[in-house]
């Protein structure tokens, strides 16, 4: 393994492609300093903007590791694409570590070192990962599914770690799983400062700020323009939050027909208190998996976050250790064969190199 050096262009596209990661309600909390420490060696520190945090719907800052270890994943994805590799050296909880010497609101979260593979490695193809070709390809697809074939979905099950995952095909479980999602969300929308917060990452059309760039825009959410424009003059004219009581948020967003057209339901789990590196791990290359089944799938945390259905769901961990369900998708294939991707920032907003 010899010392890498890498040009500005190079990281940029790195964290380009690792910021592909998925993120919740795509905050993209993830930042990525680059330094060469006192041996030559590339050293990479991954940051959590906490400008980003979503302080209402995830006090824990659970939802906020696992994107950031998602992220951290997709990095190691890209640096494989070029025949290097990224070891962990540390992770770290955001709430607790330091922040950067420089920008405050940055707080560190991992550190790693990136070699290079011998040669050998490298020219036999064995350092590049096989999901990479999905990392551009993989998309949440929010609307409603057409059917998917059988073959498609025994393919993704065989490709799934059985012991951290559970896919449901059966019309009626489809349907208990919406059922359990209605009831979690009924649940979940009654706290108030959640979907105010929420609305803040929507973008309704593109003189939002941030249509482009980050957030929940109207493609990402598949809503008609029509539907886009209403909703954001209905927020517009109300003065008050109790236009949110009237319900708003789930008119826009009830997922009830999304999951009864799904395919399947696939259940992931993680080991009871896993790192936020791990979670974003299985999270990010179980997805990846279904992208490489031809299928399209959304997260549903409703049902992981709300205490009820978590108990409910855990009861179905498929291991005989102690797991936790991580996260639910529905699954089905999308009607267009290619899904434009979900907007992110600048790779330049995401790198600081020193
Ligand atoms: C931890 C986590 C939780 C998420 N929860 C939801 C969810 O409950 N509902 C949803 O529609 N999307 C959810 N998502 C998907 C993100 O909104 C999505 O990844 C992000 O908007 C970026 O879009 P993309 O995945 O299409 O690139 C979640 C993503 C992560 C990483």
């Amino acid at each position: 393994m010899s010392s890498v050096q890498l040009t500005r262009n190079q990281i940029l596209a790195l964290v380009s492609e690792a910021n592909r990661a998925p993120s919740v309600h795509n905050v993209q909390p993830a930042r990525f300093g680059f330094t060469t420490d006192d041996q030559g060696n590339l050293t990479v520190l991954l940051y959590s903007d906490q400008n980003r945090r979503l302080l209402a719907g995830d006090p824990l800052r659970h939802d906020e590791g696992t994107s950031l270890g998602a992220a951290w994943e997709g990095l190691r994805i890209a640096l494989a694409r070029q025949g290097l590799m990224l070891e962990l050296l540390e992770w770290l909880d955001p709430g607790l570590s330091p922040a950067h010497p420089i920008y405050a609101d940055l707080k560190q979260v991992a550190t790693g070192k990136i070699f290079t593979l011998p040669e050998s490695a490298r020219a036999t193809g064995a350092s590049s990962d096989d999901l990479a070709e999905f990392v551009f390809k993989r998309k949440a697809y929010r609307g409603k599914f057409k059917p998917a074939i059988p073959s498609q979905i025994h393919g993704l099950v065989e490709s799934l770690d059985a012991k951290a995952s559970l896919v449901l095909n059966e019309p009626s479980e489809i349907k208990d799983i919406a059922r359990l999602a209605g009831g979690a969300t009924s649940r979940l929308s009654k706290h108030l400062a959640t979907q105010i917060e929420l609305l803040q990452w929507l973008r309704f059309t593109p003189s939002d700020k941030g249509y482009y760039e980050d957030g929940l825009n109207a493609e990402a959410m598949g809503f008609p323009k029509s539907v886009a424009l209403i909703a954001k003059s209905a927020l517009h004219l109300s003065t008050k939050p109790g236009i949110f009581k009237t319900g708003l948020t789930g008119v826009l967003i009830d997922e009830t027909p999304a999951i009864k057209s799904s395919s399947a339901i696939l259940i992931l789990f993680a080991p009871l208190g896993a790192d936020a590196a791990t979670r974003g791990r299985i999270l990010y290359r179980s997805w990846l998996e279904v992208t490489r089944a031809g299928l399209s799938a959304c997260p549903m945390s409703v049902l992981a976050d709300d205490p009820q259905t978590q108990a409910a769901l855990s009861e179905m961990k498929t291991s005989s250790e102690p797991m936790q369900v991580l996260t639910v998708f529905r699954i089905g294939v999308s009607p267009e064969p290619v899904l434009p991707l979900t907007v992110r920032l600048q790779p330049e907003k995401l790198v600081t190199i020193s």
